[in-house]
């Protein structure tokens, strides 16, 4: 283990951006030392999420510049700093976050605490355990809403998503009718493939009518909400009372439209969510469950189809091909270690 840790450099590899919405640069900078309870992660690879282009952008997380982008990853814990969970950490391949504040996974090496590692599974490889955390836990907060708040179906939009595709695969494997928003047709026979039995196109003329008789139908009282702004006031339109409707992103970048009197004579609630803040309402019992449930469903129905790859180096051009295909499945940094 030693010889590891004799081998970690003094300086690494790492994008740094300087400001809100700044270009990415490719900087030498210093390795960092773990202090007690944490750990220094070998990266292996990173996804782009839509939460790493927010950040990319400002005012979504805390950063002060500069700062190391990335807020998923996997690799190999190499050095630890002291305490019992850091030191069994170390020589693990792991899943990891970022420090809140901290710097990121765009790096050779991410220095994290190792309460935000998880060991993976040997089936696991690298590029697919690069995937644990953001989209398989939130797929599976939202399954546990579902079962817990004993909604008959639900609604999500956004669906040809990563995220999307995971809960269609849960959804069918726990037998909840899920109705599948998209804005482009040529999503819906991919959907169907995973098993989706319903998938709405908002784009079609009748789209408003359908989803409200639909919801009435199957009984949808969960609407997950990936995009905020007008359409939530169709999902709202169709929402029974005493339904939930679930903000969870704002991909259409406009403020949310609701009607408040469908808010108050259905006495439907709206509610923001972020795993992070979910997470933190949990025991530790329950956490420990979770992950495990988590990790047991990452090589199927929380898998995450890989689009392309790219280098370190080529993370600008990663984002613009992220960007222009994100329904094609997650591009992914490679991370390789310099000479
Ligand atoms: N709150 C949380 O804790 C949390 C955790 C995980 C994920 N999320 C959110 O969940 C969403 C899905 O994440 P992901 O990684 O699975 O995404 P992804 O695979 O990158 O896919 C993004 C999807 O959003 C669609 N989209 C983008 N802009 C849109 C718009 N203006 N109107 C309609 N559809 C639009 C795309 O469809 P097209 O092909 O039509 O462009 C694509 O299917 C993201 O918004 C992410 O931020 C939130």
């Amino acid at each position: 283990m030693d010889a590891i840790k004799n081998s970690i450099p003094g300086n690494m590899f790492a994008i740094r951006q300087y400001e809100p919405d700044g270009k990415l640069v490719v900087e030498t900078i210093p390795v960092p030392q773990p202090g007690r309870g944490e750990v220094l992660v070998k990266m292996a690879a990173s996804p782009i999420n839509p939460s790493d282009l927010a950040l990319l952008k400002g005012g979504y997380m805390k950063r002060s510049y500069p700062f190391t982008p990335g807020l998923e990853g996997s690799g190999v814990v190499v050095d630890s700093g002291g305490g019992v969970m850091a030191r069994l950490r170390k020589g693990k391949r792991v899943a990891c976050t970022p420090n809140p504040e901290g710097d990121g996974t765009w790096a050779e090496f991410m220095l994290t605490s190792a309460m935000r590692t998880i060991p993976l599974p040997a089936a696991i490889t690298q590029e697919q355990g690069a995937m644990t955390v953001v989209n398989p836990m939130t797929a599976m907060a939202f399954l546990h809403m579902a079962k817990t708040g004993k909604h008959l179906a639900v609604v999500n939009n956004a669906a040809a998503s990563s995220l999307g595709k995971m809960l269609i695969r849960l959804c069918v494997d726990q037998k909840i009718p899920l109705i599948n928003i998209v804005r482009n047709a040529s999503h819906i026979k991919e959907l169907k493939k995973l098993g989706a039995t319903y998938v709405l196109n908002s784009q079609d003329k009748g789209f408003e009518t359908e989803l409200i008789s639909l919801a009435t139908e199957l009984g949808a009282t969960l609407f997950l909400d990936a995009l905020s702004g007008p359409l939530t006031y169709q999902l709202l339109q169709a929402a029974p009372p005493r339904s939930t409707i679930v903000v969870y992103a704002r991909l259409a970048g406009e403020s949310m439209q609701i009607n408040s009197g469908h808010l108050i004579r259905r006495d439907i609630k709206i509610v923001g969510f972020q795993l992070g803040n979910w997470l933190q309402t949990k025991g530790i019992f329950f956490k420990l469950a979770f992950i495990k449930g988590v990790k047991k469903q990452l090589g199927n129905a929380l898998s995450s189809h890989i689009n392309q790859t790219f280098s370190l180096e080529d993370v600008e051009k990663a984002i613009v091909h992220y960007t222009q295909n994100m329904s094609s499945g997650k591009v992914l940094l490679l991370i390789k270690q310099k000479e």
